[in-house]
């Protein structure tokens, strides 16, 4: 059987991902909380709860797991309404405990890594309008400073804004996300002000800490036209991607903010990413369909031959992989890819799909593209959003009613990755035999 070990660069970060709301527990004081109350907006009725109950303190014990496990990294965020509860008051304790976290992460050796907004919102900024509201980037900006000045002694890489694009999408066109519109003229001025938003925490951030290094997290989801031949497809799959994609991080870059046929100048963003930050899942097939109105005149399909996820959620394409990181690399920065991951109770699937995307991931450095870190999404199991607690992300599964964390085979596989800092063909023999000979010809 051939050997072969594919190394990753000394200093490479390997963590995992989180975000406030979704393991916190007892955040009440947000538009997601208020969403999880209206009946019918999660699935079968869930809550976030205790979530997996980081504010009393099991943050301890999850950081120890993923130390353990070899990573050096940990991507967290912050959340506004703990930090600024209502419009007139900043919580100093709530900044001391966020300061303790990430101190235990320095402790542990992770280099943490804070998003400052993860989806939700602090109910005030909701009553007065949201990021439709013009001065909500203003508002956003000066939270963005408060936090940086509290937690500059053990952070400097921020992460302004998680996923603008689906925030905007899923809020005001898909409605799916609070505050459930369906209106593309307010999805325009959102998208605008969080833009904006992000252009004004950049420097902010910058202003507190000189050596901070500041980026978006965008999401990007792999799309290629289905029937190759069709100019009609290859069409709609561009204006899709263009539009779905490329709007906020090319406005992050050139100041041109072009979304849902719309367009504006946004100079105060031209240049604002010391990194590019990305999450992948998954791609799409897309085709021309002329009378899909509603659907902004296309379909969908996974890949036929790819392996779908428990939920259906996610099809295993690593190559979509590979297309991310070189869109992301004509951005001209460094890289850290901040969300990958499938949901899979029983680990089934995960372990081949972390395999075999980030061995693309390795292919592409070793095409001298910048990757400095990957962050899998997600340490532990937590509340998935509108599909509440139906979807499981986490290297370890989570009982939310008891709390009790079991440890999924990826757990292991994972660690091998960070401890050696490479792929070794034993690894791959160990934990995903199935696909030794694909990825070490003999
Ligand atoms: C991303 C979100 C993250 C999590 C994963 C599965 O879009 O950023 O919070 O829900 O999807």
């Amino acid at each position: 059987m051939p050997q072969a070990t594919f190394h990753f660069p000394p200093g490479f970060l390997w963590g995992t991902a989180t975000s406030s709301h979704q393991v916190e527990g007892g955040n009440s004081n947000n538009n997601w909380y208020a969403w999880e109350q209206e009946p019918g907006r999660i699935l079968q009725g869930h809550h976030s709860g205790l979530a997996c109950d980081w504010w009393g303190g099991r943050w301890r014990q999850d950081l120890d797991r993923a130390a353990e496990a070899g990573q050096n990294a940990h991507r967290m965020s912050i959340e506004w309404s703990r930090i600024q509860p209502t419009p007139d008051q900043w919580d100093e304790a709530a900044l001391d405990y966020y300061r303790e976290i990430v101190r235990g992460m320095y402790d542990r050796k992770l280099t943490p890594l804070v998003t400052l907004h993860h989806f939700t919102d602090p109910l005030w900024l909701m009553e007065q309008g949201g990021w439709e509201n013009p001065e909500t980037p203003g508002k956003f900006a000066r939270y963005a400073r408060k936090v940086v000045e509290a937690l500059k002694d053990y952070v400097n890489l921020w992460v302004t804004i998680n996923e603008p694009g689906i925030y905007t999408w899923l809020g005001y066109i898909d409605g799916v996300f609070p505050p459930g519109k369906k209106d593309t003229k307010a999805a325009f001025s959102v998208g605008q002000n969080l833009v904006k938003g992000h252009a004004g925490a950049y420097r902010e951030i910058h202003d507190v800490q000189r050596e901070a290094r500041v980026g978006a997290a965008c999401h990007y989801r792999s799309f290629v036209p289905q029937r190759t031949g069709l100019p009609f497809d290859t069409w709609i799959t561009r204006s899709i991607s263009a539009n779905f994609n490329d709007s906020f991080p090319n406005a992050m870059k050139t100041g041109r903010f072009r979304f849902m046929g719309k367009q504006a100048i946004i100079n105060e963003a031209v240049d604002t990413q010391d990194f590019f930050g990305f999450n992948y899942y998954t791609e799409e097939m897309i085709r021309f369909a002329p009378l899909a109105v509603k659907e902004f005149f296309n379909k969908r399909e996974f890949p036929h031959d790819a392996q779908i996820s428990e939920n259906g959620l996610i099809a295993n394409v690593p190559d979509g992989m590979t297309r991310t990181i070189k869109w992301a690399n004509r951005f001209g920065k460094p890289i850290l890819i901040l969300e990958n991951g499938v949901e899979d109770a029983n680990d089934i699937l995960r372990p081949r799909y972390l395999l075999e995307h980030l061995h693309k991931t390795w292919h592409q450095m070793n095409e001298n593209v910048p990757i400095k870190g990957y962050f899998h999404w997600s340490l532990v199991d937590n509340f998935e959003w509108e599909r509440g607690w139906t979807q499981r992300f986490g290297l370890w599964g989570l009982d939310p009613e008891t709390q009790v964390r079991t440890r999924r085979p990826s757990v292991d596989l994972y660690a091998a990755i960070c401890k050696e800092n490479a792929i070794s063909s034993a690894t791959v023999e160990k934990f995903v035999p199935e696909i030794f000979a694909g990825m070490f010809p003999g």
